[in-house]
């Protein structure tokens, strides 16, 4: 174990041009013109299997982006590790916003920027090292690993459910890690146990059958934009809940035990507040800023759009509107109900001066997962080897939907150990990961597989 982390330690020059060359690769699978760099991407990740030593390493094609599986299966009576993440990357844009290029690895201070960097390839290839570590030093792992890294989780992971149904005895395994997520804060690790759900929406609003003169026209026709955004702004009250019918219907509620332990974690809503920039936070009201993020649904408008926003003015009453929702869930709301409700109560307040079009884009379902398995009882010990402090247990806000999936096919539970950090700008520009976090999320992560063999078998199996 010593020698692996002696390792880890005199290489990290190299693998931060290793990550650089990942990281270069832009994998945006959310846009087309990408496709052929996604595949790129999933090559590399196939190609550094390899050189890690993992063994069986396959590329599947599906309908979307390639899946890259492998595995080392040479620790027999030893408990068997699904490894799961994303080669796939958020768009970059706004582009202006970078300081540096998005796709070129670039150092400030303690940090090291690039689309990716924390969500999710740099966490990804975190393992990759642990991993290489134990065989270049070791000959082997002191527990079975299989990997599937898949290139479609940033646009819903349409895709990877049939594929985990189509190969169970590929991915056949006791537990599944994932490294997808974020520490508390700077110097305080944590394992995370609960992630929200997700719908996500799309809106069409048509007024008159084509763009019109503002003057002409203005003050007789009811302005798509302004319907819409008449809409949207509906779709909260004063309190900060949201107003469609039905929304909480199935929320499990937080516990008084759960609100308790919330209340103890080392959080300021002020340095929250002033960390964000905002002036005052918002929110629904009685819950705290964690309970809202981590085990409250919410909507939000990510985007918006509609009519003239070229340069200088444009005097136009637009046919169109348009905008793009979100909501996030969590247990027991469904994704599908949820999105049916969305589209029933903007259908039901849509007013009659305009058309309404309503698509759901994907969802996913929240997940809590056990914090007294083996699994994460090995997480707990690895992170205070890793990073010389005891971690504490968090929800996140975020959602990974193949996790409740795992766990209905598979029967698996999720173990989340996340090196991220929650300002480090993921979906955002100047994403970054923070270089500590790194090389220690490598020395867990080698910790964990370890760590993983004294607890398997004192718990359930
Ligand atoms: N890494 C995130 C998930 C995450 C974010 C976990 C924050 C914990 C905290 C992941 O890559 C992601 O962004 N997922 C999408 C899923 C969606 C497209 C279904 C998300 O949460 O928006
Ligand atoms: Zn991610």
């Amino acid at each position: 174990m010593q020698n692996v982390i002696s390792f880890l330690d005199s290489n990290k020059e190299r693998y931060l041009n290793e990550l650089t060359e990942f990281l270069s690769i832009p994998s945006v699978s959310s846009q087309s013109n990408h496709n052929g760099d996604t595949r790129k991407c999933a090559q590399w990740v196939a190609d550094q299997m390899r050189t890690i030593g993992m063994q069986n390493v396959q590329i599947f094609e599906t309908p979307g982006h390639p899946i890259v599986c492998s595995e080392w299966m040479g620790a027999p009576g030893k408990p068997t590790i699904l490894f799961y993440g994303h080669y796939d990357v958020q768009p970059v844009d706004p582009l202006n916003l970078w300081t540096s290029p998005p796709f070129q690895a670039t150092i400030r201070g303690d940090n090291l920027y690039a689309r990716g960097s924390a969500d999710d390839k740099g966490q990804v290839f975190i393992h990759f090292k642990a991993i290489e570590a134990y065989m270049k030093n070791e000959g082997k792992l002191p527990v079975n690993i299989k990997m599937i890294i898949e290139g479609e989780e940033e646009v819903g992971s349409a895709n990877l459910e049939n594929f985990v149904k189509e190969h169970k005895q590929l991915l056949k395994s006791d537990l599944v890690l994932i490294s997808d997520s974020s520490m508390f804060k700077k110097g305080v690790p944590s394992v995370c146990y609960g992630l929200r759900g997700l719908a996500y929406m799309e809106v069409e609003v048509t007024g008159p059958n084509s763009d019109l003169h503002s003057g002409t026209f203005g003050g007789s026709v009811h302005n798509p934009i302004q319907a819409l955004s008449e809409l949207i702004a509906s779709l909260h009250d004063k309190n900060g809940k949201v107003t469609i019918k039905g929304f909480y219907n199935d929320v499990r509620a937080l516990s008084k035990k759960e609100r308790a332990a919330y209340k103890k974690l080392p959080w300021s809503d002020k340095e929250y507040s002033k960390n964000l920039g905002v002036k005052q936070l918002y929110g629904e009201k009685g819950y705290s800023s964690l309970e809202r993020v981590w085990a409250r649904p919410t909507l939000e408008c990510n985007g918006i759009w509609g009519g003239y926003t070229g340069e200088g003015a444009k005097t136009v009453l637009p046919s169109k509107a348009f905008a793009k929702i979100s909501m996030r869930l969590v247990p027991n709301q469904k994704s599908d109900k949820i999105a049916q409700l969305f589209e029933k109560h903007l259908k039901r307040i849509a007013p009659k001066t305009i058309d309404l079009k309503v698509k759901a884009l994907h969802g996913g379902e929240a997940a809590i997962t056990p914090i007294d398995s083996p699994g994460v009882k090995a997480a707990v010990a690895a992170l205070e080897k890793g990073f010389g402090k005891k971690p504490l247990y968090q929800r996140e806000g975020g959602s990974i939907p193949i996790v409740v999936q795992f766990k209905e096919i598979l029967g698996l539970d999720t173990v989340l150990l996340g090196f991220g950090l929650p300002d480090e700008n993921a979906h955002a520009p100047d994403e970054h990961i923070n270089l500590d976090n790194f090389f220690g999320g490598m020395r867990t992560s080698a910790h964990f597989y370890n760590e993983l063999t004294n607890y398997w078998g004192n718990g359930k199996k």
